[in-house]
């Protein structure tokens, strides 16, 4: 799938380089850099020419495709627009490189070359990143088109400052990380019939085979015995049997730190017996892309090798409204103690979440990290582009906002306020599983929070961005893989 041949070449001149397009990155207003210059002379002055009569000039977003007399070393050379040097950003990179793949395709080429005049090791690595990403295709439902759009084999990365170690060791880590996208990816574009508990597992041992990644799955008698009691009464109204999922990346010699990722696998979510509306389940495969996206970064971490020990725990089940399903008013009796009233079926995931916060607290880490479909309210408040985040401990919240900014995966904190916890409260338990109407995201959180004891914790409710509403430069409408690259960026910066 992520067929594509990256190679980095040392070159001072773009107009030495061969390929079917040639990609020239240009800022704002510098469309007349030397490099410009000279490739502008070996094509006969045309290349400017062309520039400035469509008006571009290195706006962000903007792309020129110049067409080369036959003979010439490339097909086409292709002018992306940067935007003003002073906004520049990683994120912008990879948008304007995925754009600029997208145009090579569009123009029939197999080999892309991309020039950098002077970029960072960062910024290369980020270009690569988003050109490798933007291949992603989840066709296996229909019809090959009649006529194929062509498929990037080679890109060169070109440039005075190429092929250094730093560039190089960021390729090296492109591939795993780019593999594990589009399976996370993949995970949640699969039909919910299809993803079910058991063949999630399924994957998550495929994705692991082969890395230094141990992977155990659970079954009905496992996850009765372990009394995954949230697990087991949401999969009540399933005909399907739920599976929790415990991987482990152990470093050789002693782990300084002991990381779990956690992650919500609800395979279909239809509210249960408190039914969600037709529209509102149209796009609920997606519900256990936390799941995903842990599943994903555990089989990079299987292959990047941190210095810190890292466990991922899924819980999956679908959610099913039936005459054995859970009903509004039943309380779960939880491995830690507490007790939660059911009066909304649909608020599933805190419940199947709450099993994982308590054993993954149970079995002592430092650091716990949840990623969940949580909640419509976080979607409403953060839209589709932002996760939220929440936790107990700000360094955590922070470094992961930070993690993620760089990944291109924007996190915006929400506030655990103290004084909602009162919205949670049962007259029948400890706990109730719906807040009082206001704040879901954060109630949501609140709720979690009860079940994480001794570790510092993070919470990302990545009910917005898990899954796109359309096409983007580097990720088509469905799926996204949201949160596997933030999570790998941490885990190997510890
Ligand atoms: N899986 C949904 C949240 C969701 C909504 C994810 C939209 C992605 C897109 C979750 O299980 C849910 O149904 N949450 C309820 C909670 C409520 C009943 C307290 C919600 O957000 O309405
Ligand atoms: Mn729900
Ligand atoms: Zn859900």
């Amino acid at each position: 799938m992520s067929d594509i041949r990256f190679r980095c070449k040392r070159s001072t001149d773009p107009v030495e380089i061969a390929a079917d397009v040639l990609v020239i990155p240009v800022f704002e207003g510098e469309q007349q850099a030397p490099a410009m210059r000279r490739l502008d002379r070996a094509f006969g002055r045309t290349l400017l020419a062309h520039a400035r009569d469509l008006g571009f000039r290195g706006q962000e977003g903007k792309g020129l495709m110049h067409r080369a007399a036959s003979g010439a070393r490339v097909k086409a050379v292709y002018l992306a627009g940067l935007g003003k040097r002073a906004d520049l950003t990683l994120e912008r990179w990879r948008k304007t490189a995925a754009a600029a793949a997208g145009a090579a395709r569009g123009e029939g080429a197999r080999r892309m070359a991309l020039f950098f005049s002077q970029a960072k090791a960062a910024e290369v690595s980020a270009a690569a990143e988003a050109i490798a990403l933007s291949a992603y295709r989840f066709d296996r439902y229909r019809k090959p088109p009649k006529e194929r759009p062509s498929q990037l084999t080679e890109v060169t990365l070109a440039g005075p400052g190429l092929e250094t170690a730093e560039i190089t060791r960021g390729l090296g880590r492109l591939e795993p990380i780019v593999r594990a996208v589009f399976d996370a990816r993949d995970l949640v574009n699969e039909p919910p019939s299809v993803m079910t508990a058991s063949a999630l597992a399924r994957r998550a041992v495929e994705m692991c085979r082969g890395t230094a990644v141990r992977v155990e799955v659970m079954g009905p008698g496992k996850i009765r015995a372990l009394r995954l009691n949230g697990l087991l009464a949401v999969n009540r109204g399933s005909v399907e049997e739920p599976r929790f999922i415990r991987m482990r990346y152990r470093p050789r010699g002693r782990p300084k730190l002991k990381v779990a990722l956690v992650g919500k696998g609800i395979t279909f979510d239809s509210g249960g017996l408190s039914l969600k509306p037709p529209g509102s389940m149209e796009t609920m495969k997606q519900d256990m892309a936390g799941a995903a996206a842990v599943c994903a970064a555990m089989s990079v971490i299987g292959r990047l090798k941190p210095r810190v020990e890292v466990s991922g725990y899924v819980s999956s089940t679908d959610n099913l409204p039936s005459g054995s399903a859970q009903k509004p008013g039943d309380v779960i009796r939880y491995r830690n103690g507490k007790t939660v009233e059911v009066l909304n079926t649909d608020a599933e995931g805190r419940l199947i979440l709450a099993d994982a916060l308590a054993l993954a607290s149970e079995e002592r880490h430092d650091i716990i990290i949840d990623l969940a479909t949580l909640t419509g309210a976080c979607r409403i408040a953060l839209g589709t582009q932002v996760a939220g985040i929440m936790g107990n401990a700000k360094e955590l919240v922070d470094r992961l906002v930070e993690h993620g900014r760089e990944a291109g995966e924007m996190l915006w904190p929400l506030p655990l306020v103290k004084e909602y916890r009162d919205d949670l409260k049962s007259s029948v338990a400890d706990l109730k599983n719906v807040g009082g109407g206001f704040a879901g995201a954060i109630t949501a959180g609140l709720f979690l929070q009860e079940f994480v004891d001794g570790a510092a914790w993070a919470h990302l409710d990545i009910a917005g961005p898990a899954f796109a509403e359309k096409d983007s430069p580097y990720c088509p409408k469905g799926g996204t893989g949201f949160g596997v690259r933030t999570l790998v960026r941490y885990l190997m910066s510890l």
